[in-house]
Parts: structure tokens; C-alpha cells; sequence
């Protein structure tokens, strides 16, 4: 009962440095938010998925799905709740979605994520995850499943501030590193990297419509 309640207490110690860099500099990269039993129950349920349940990944939505293997080289399995993982996951998100709701009045309706994978060597080159106007998606959120990771593993995600920065934040994919930041803000990339990197990526969306039907869940 505690023991509960004090994970639930630094659950929203967490939320809350989240909402803080989010209304601050419209992004958050944090080591220490996650909680543990969540990250390692990740770990070891990504560590045991088949191969096969991986599918490449495409870039742009339903119909426009597509493979562009000279942009994306990653293959992604989407998160359900059908395991007791993957159910606690969603609802840490759910509970973060709730958090930044109330404290940013963001109005954030959905929540969609996968498991990603990059062999040795591939990458994701410079993209914005929505633009503006023509998405829903408001907020990214990645996080990673890699241990024992060193700067010289590479597979960095890189965020830069604007179209013109060239530099960016370089950010180690390291287990149990969480980084949120604006979708429609933030271009960003993933380098290549000399070792499987696991990530999961996901996104927090507001309700929309597309082509005058309901908007479709992905
Ligand atoms: C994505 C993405 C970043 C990462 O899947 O859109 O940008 O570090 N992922 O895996
Ligand atoms: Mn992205």
C-alpha cells in the first residue's frame, strides 16, 4: 500500500518535470522519470519478442503507407494491451496524457506507440513526426530498451531546435532514458548505430478528422 502510493507520488514528481520542460523549451529528456519496474518489464518483454512479429515500417498513414527505405530503416511492432507489459505501459501513458491534460491544457485524446528496431547501420534520417496543420499527432515520446549503451555504440537520437540547426541535442539511447518534445517543433533523426538499438516511439494525439471521415487510430 505504501510502496504504491510513494511509486504514484514519484510518478506525478515526474509528470511534472515533464509538463515544466515541455511549457518551458517544448521538450523534456529525462533518465530518471521512468519508473523501474516499468523499464525493466519492457526490457524483458522486448527482449523476448520474436523477429517475426516486427514488420518494416512505412512512412505516411494507411493508404498513403508506404516503404522509404532511404529515410527509415527500422522495424516496429505496435504496442496493444493485450500483456500485462504492454498494459502497464499504456497506462503510464494514459496517466502522463491525464497529467499534461490538466497542467498544460493540451487536450490530448489518444495515445499510439510501437516497438522499434534498428540493426546495425540503420537509421532514420531528419523528419518532423507531424506538420503542421495536416496531423493530429501534438507530442512524441520515445524511450529505450538499451543497456550497458556508450557514446561510442552511437545510434544518437538527434533534436534539433529549428529547420536551421544543424547541431542538435544529441541524446544516447540509453534503457530507461524518456524524451518528449512537440511533434510539429522538432525535426529530428536517428543515427546509425554499430549495435541492435530497441526504442519505443509514441505519440499523444488531439481528435480530428481526415478527408471529412473520423480520423483513423494510425
Ligand atoms: C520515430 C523516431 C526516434 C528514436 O520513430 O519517429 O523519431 O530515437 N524515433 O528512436
Ligand atoms: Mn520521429
Amino acid at each position: 500500500m505504501l510502496a504504491a502510493i510513494s511509486e504514484r507520488l514519484s510518478d506525478v514528481v515526474g509528470f511534472e518535470r515533464i509538463a515544466e520542460d515541455i511549457y518551458v523549451r517544448g521538450y523534456s529528456i529525462l533518465t530518471d522519470v521512468l519508473p523501474v519496474e516499468l523499464a525493466e518489464s519492457l526490457y524483458t518483454h522486448n527482449q523476448s519478442m520474436s523477429q517475426a512479429i516486427f514488420e518494416k515500417a512505412g512512412i505516411g498513414r494507411s493508404d498513403e503507407h508506404q516503404q522509404n527505405q532511404s529515410i527509415r530503416r527500422d522495424e516496429i511492432c505496435w504496442i496493444d494491451g493485450y500483456t500485462p507489459t504492454g498494459q502497464m505501459w499504456l497506462s503510464f501513458c494514459a496517466e502522463l496524457q491525464k497529467y499534461l491534460n490538466r497542467r498544460l491544457l493540451l487536450g490530448l485524446h489518444s495515445f499510439e506507440s510501437h516497438f522499434a528496431h534498428y540493426k546495425p547501420g540503420m537509421f532514420y534520417k531528419r523528419h518532423y513526426d507531424a506538420f503542421k496543420g495536416s496531423t493530429n499527432r501534438i507530442l512524441s515520446l520515445v524511450t529505450y530498451l538499451n543497456k550497458n549503451w556508450h557514446e561510442s555504440d552511437g545510434g544518437h537520437l538527434v533534436l534539433y531546435q529549428n529547420d536551421e540547426d544543424t547541431t542538435g541535442i544529441k541524446v544516447l539511447p540509453t534503457h530507461g532514458t524518456l524524451v518528449v518534445f512537440l511533434s510539429e517543433i522538432f525535426p529530428h533523426e536517428v543515427l546509425p548505430a554499430n549495435r541492435d538499438r530497441y526504442s519505443i516511439a509514441g505519440w499523444f494525439r488531439v481528435n480530428g478528422t481526415h478527408g471529412g471521415v473520423i480520423d483513423p487510430p494510425r
